[in-house]
């Protein structure tokens, strides 16, 4: 385990925690590797149903990209560094429900490593912004794709132009956000969220987050057609028998993960 991310089981929900506070948890390469390795064994895991991540301390769920590692980056070193694998589409992609649980700070990459994840629960005290313009930049973390799918054009074009950060309940108003917790709360009410959907067949879990994330890339027409055959796909599965079969006998479904 990495001294920068720390990872903690609760149950079948595992969470990892970027541990960086005296930098408000920015992304650097250390982070990045260590997500996509502990990313790679928590998919083979069939102890972990959901995975949650935040950000260490009480101030900073991840102020963006390390912008020390852009000091002296040549072009080249710099699209060697974004190649794939990528934090953020393996969380897109992930074969699990990932949660972001966001304490604080959501900034550049962190609030595009926030939007790659299929739930965003914040505090209240949770701040929300892409300030790479103040850089001279623009999002690389998939930010400027992933967020007027989330949010719209618009305001998309108002946060990225501007670089202004948002405060949680104006980033739900828009759709950023999910869920805003009193930020005391934040932890335990993230934490229930997580076992509730952990507590469901892992199996139907990974399809239902594979037809709804297909709605981002696929037409319509086609979307709802791959939606038929991935609902076909778990028509023959034991979990559907055995929900369907509680159902009738009015008791707890026993999911098994076929
Ligand atoms: N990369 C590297 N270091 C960062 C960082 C980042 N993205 N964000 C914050 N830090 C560091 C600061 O340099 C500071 O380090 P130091 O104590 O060694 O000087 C420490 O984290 C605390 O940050 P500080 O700026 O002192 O806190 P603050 O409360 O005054 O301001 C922010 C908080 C988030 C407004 C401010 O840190 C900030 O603007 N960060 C950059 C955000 C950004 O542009 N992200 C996109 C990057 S592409």
């Amino acid at each position: 385990m990495s001294d920068v991310l720390l990872v903690e089981r609760d149950g079948r929900v595992a969470i990892l925690t970027i541990n960086r506070p005296d930098k408000l948890n920015a992304l650097n390469t250390e982070v990045r590797d260590a997500a996509v390795k502990i990313l790679g064994e928590l998919a083979e895991d069939d102890g972990v149903g959901v995975v949650v991540i935040t950000g260490a301390g009480e101030k900073s769920f991840i102020a963006g990209a390390e912008i020390g590692e852009f000091e002296g980056r040549t072009p080249f070193d710099q699209r060697d560094a974004m190649s794939s694998p990528r934090i953020f589409d393996l969380m897109a992609s992930f074969p699990k429900p990932v949660i972001a649980m966001i304490n604080g700070f959501c900034l550049g990459g962190g609030c595009e490593l926030a939007m790659s994840c299929d739930i965003r629960v914040a505090a209240d005290s949770a701040r929300f912004g892409q300030p790479e313009i103040k850089l001279g930049l623009i999002p690389g973390g998939g930010g400027t794709q992933r967020m007027p799918r989330l949010i719209g054009t618009g305001q998309t074009m108002r946060l990225m132009l501007t670089g202004d950060m948002i405060p949680a309940a104006e980033a739900k108003e828009i759709g950023l956000v999910e869920i805003v917790h009193p930020a005391a709360e934040l932890r335990e009410k993230t934490l229930e969220l997580a076992h509730k959907i952990a507590a469901k067949s892992p199996l139907t879990l990974k399809i239902a987050k594979e037809a709804i994330r297909a709605a981002e890339r696929l037409p319509i027409e086609d979307g709802i057609t791959y939606e038929r055959d991935l609902f076909c796909l778990v028509f023959s599965t034991e979990d559907k028998a055995e929900g369907v079969k509680a159902f009738l006998e009015k008791r707890p479904a026993e999911w098994k993960g076929r």
